[in-house]
């Protein structure tokens, strides 16, 4: 029996502070249920509310891609700087450690290699397998314009379904076919598309104009494909003009792991993603680390 002496309601029960309701730090994610928002909260970093992926699921369509050759030598080291990795199943069990701790947004379509027509995807997992491996959120391409554009939108929206079903959050990736214009407008369409049919998020190439445009249509977060390889420096400013222009964080594979210093630069994105530094000044903290990374290899 609770002791009911000197019982002080006013204290006990702090009748005069309201309750707090705060809202979910992501956009359009308010009306979605507890399990799935933590899912998100471990992709996305609530402090800042952004994040920055390191995707490594290349290998999916076009086998050994260079820079990923390894995984266990390359890729494993950079694995503490990222918020949360994209990748495949074969590639989360064989080779990232388990105590990894960080978000895992697990490819979930696939089919044709790169010697097919790409867009003629279909599910290529189970939902408990997803629930196995614990993963934060599946990624799924949709092919707008593209050859088997209702197909992925149908893998899309199948998974979407699924996810619901468990609380486990779907990636739309808007991907280009080689003959489509990348443009703003483009992207619109792709992007609208996918959060209108429940994409929880949605990743996307950056273009030099409009990009607001396309994160300001699309009602929920929008994270930044990386894209082929550029200079260091103008990798920096497209993730720092893509935060600055509405993108909720950038999901890069190519301009981390097939560069000089991959350590160094996925460290400078962090800086720009996280704590909005200036694009030269990332790249000078990039020049930095990269310096110490060589001495070091030096000894
Ligand atoms: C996109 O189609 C796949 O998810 C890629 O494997 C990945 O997004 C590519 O990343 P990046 O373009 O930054 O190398």
């Amino acid at each position: 029996m609770p002791d009911v002496d000197g019982l002080n309601e006013n204290k006990e029960f702090f009748v005069d502070v309201p309750v707090s309701n705060a809202p979910f730090f992501l956009k359009g994610s308010n009306a979605l249920d507890w399990g799935m928002q933590n899912r998100l909260s471990r992709i996305f970093t609530p402090a800042s509310g952004k994040t920055v992926m390191l995707a490594i699921d290349h290998g999916y369509f076009q086998g050994p891609t260079s820079g990923l050759e390894r995984c266990d030598i390359n890729i494993v080291p950079l694995v503490p700087f990222a918020d949360a990795l994209m990748l495949t199943r074969g590639m989360l069990r064989t080779t990232i450690p388990s105590s990894a701790g960080k978000g895992v947004v697990l490819r979930a379509s696939g089919g044709p290699s790169i010697l097919k027509e790409l867009s003629n995807e279909q599910i290529a997992v189970d939902i408990e397998d997803a629930l196995r491996l614990n993963v934060s959120a599946m990624a799924v391409q949709v092919f707008i314009g593209g050859e088997f554009e209702t197909q992925s939108v149908h893998n899309m929206t199948r998974l979407v379904d699924i996810g619901n079903r468990y609380g486990i959050p779907v990636l739309g990736v808007t991907a280009v076919g080689k003959n489509m214009t990348r443009d703003a407008r483009y992207f619109r369409l792709a992007c609208r598309i996918c959060a209108e049919l429940g994409a929880h998020f949605v990743k996307t190439y950056y273009v030099d104009k409009g990009f607001e445009t396309v994160t300001a249509s699309c009602p929920v977060p929008i994270v930044m494909a990386g894209g082929k390889k550029l200079p260091e420096y103008d990798a920096l400013e497209m993730a720092y003009r893509a935060v600055n222009e509405g993108a909720a964080g950038v999901d890069m594979g190519r301009n981390i792991f097939q560069s000089e210093a991959p350590a160094a630069m996925i460290q400078a994105v962090r800086k720009v993603v996280h704590e909005n530094i200036k694009p030269s000044e990332a790249f000078e903290f990039y020049q930095g680390l990269k310096a110490a990374e060589k001495k070091t290899f030096a000894k």
